[in-house]
């Protein structure tokens, strides 16, 4: 198999002294979800498809049956399987755009035959169902969803998904919605997700968004079938999650609420002073943001994303991601999840950079 690069991720790897390249809420810290965290813990295996408990959890946030999950090491992890089960080389996958990469180009790793429909900006980032209809092919296996969008924070209305569970229905795809951005909708509603209403239509999502990467928890929500499909590749992946982690994302989900609550006060905030600066700034636009801890407004310079974030690293010691990464060309990814203090700063030297362009 061909390694594609998953670009972003080594891009986040560079070092600067304000760092809004992100797509996550400023983290929590161990002591508080847990300020008595249970030293006697005994370090083993458990379930490899998830407690009893933790699974119930989940349940309960996606109002569908324990035995409809598998929990797994993260999103990453519930991706990975999920197309390693269902994927074969020649399959056709079609992605929206656009989209956070790792699934696409997993697919393409697969040997799939890729395609895109387009989240269309001038629509409020809403999605081009013709495309869609017209990307379709007898050979479609999968239809990737990536909701609430990274990068651009667009959430999809029920009916939009409902169009696009009619095209996945009619070609027998799976439709898989990407939902690792759940609990971060502006609204205070999770958005629509396409398992149970559609059989063929599976969820996966994580803890990592409410405030916790390092635990590593996260899940596949589906039919049943499925799920026993899914579990029996993970024997086959990592076997188990992190005992640790899950013990941690049990306290995390039962504290849900509160941390949904932190996590909103902060990306309002910032999508507020964010959409500000936009408003004041010549050569910059966007549409804000329903969910999520991105924001990802278009500029006119005439120079690529990927160079512009290279020279504003180089110039200005200022990480922001480009849009290239994520399929459009002419726009940035800000993290609307940092703390302000990051946020104003990042702006200022953003602003200072674009002036010299
Ligand atoms: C849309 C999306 N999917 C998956 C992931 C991976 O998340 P996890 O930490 O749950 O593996 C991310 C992380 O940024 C993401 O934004």
């Amino acid at each position: 198999m061909k390694i594609e690069p998953f670009r972003l991720e080594r891009w986040l790897l560079e070092q600067a002294e304000i760092d809004l390249g992100g797509g996550g809420v400023t983290k929590l810290q161990l002591k508080d979800i847990l300020p008595d965290f249970d030293l006697s813990m005994v370090m083993k295996y458990g379930r490899t498809d998830g407690s009893d408990e933790l699974k119930s959890l989940v349940a309960e946030w996606y109002s569908v049956e324990p035995r409809n999950i598998l929990i797994t090491s993260g999103t990453s992890e519930a991706n990975l399987i999920l197309n390693l089960t269902l994927l074969e080389a020649g399959d056709h996958y079609i992605t929206e755009n656009p989209k956070f990469e790792q699934t696409t180009r997993f697919a393409e790793m697969l040997g799939c035959k890729v395609n895109e429909f387009n989240l269309m900006e001038n629509k409020a980032w809403t999605p081009d169902i013709d495309e869609l209809k017209e990307a379709v092919t007898g050979k479609t296996k999968m239809i990737f969803l990536d909701n609430p969008n990274n990068p651009s924070g667009a959430v999809l209305s029920k009916a939009e998904l409902k169009a696009i569970i009619d095209v996945a229905e009619d070609s027998g795809a799976y439709l898989h919605c990407d939902n690792a951005l759940r609990g971060s909708e502006l609204s205070g509603k999770p958005g629509a997700t396409p398992y149970p209403e559609y059989e063929k239509g599976v969820t996966t999502g994580s803890i990592s968004k409410l405030g916790a990467t390092s635990p590593r928890i996260g899940w596949i929500i589906g039919n049943e079938k499925l799920i026993k499909r899914c579990w029996e590749m993970k024997d086959y992946t990592t076997l188990g999650h992190s005992g640790i982690g899950e013990y941690i994302a049990v306290e995390l989900l039962k504290q849900r609420d509160r941390l949904i609550k932190r996590n909103l006060e902060i990306s309002k905030r910032n999508i507020n002073d964010l959409d500000n600066w936009i408003k004041m700034s010549a050569g910059t636009y966007w549409r804000p943001p329903d969910a999520g801890f991105t924001g990802f407004p278009g500029y006119t310079a005439e120079i690529s994303s990927e160079k512009l974030c290279r020279g504003l690293l180089k110039e200005k010691s200022l990480l922001l991601s480009p849009g290239s990464y994520f399929g459009v060309e002419g726009h940035l990814r800000i993290n609307t999840g940092s703390t302000s203090d990051a946020l104003s700063e990042g702006l200022e030297r953003l602003g200072e950079y674009l002036a010299t362009l």
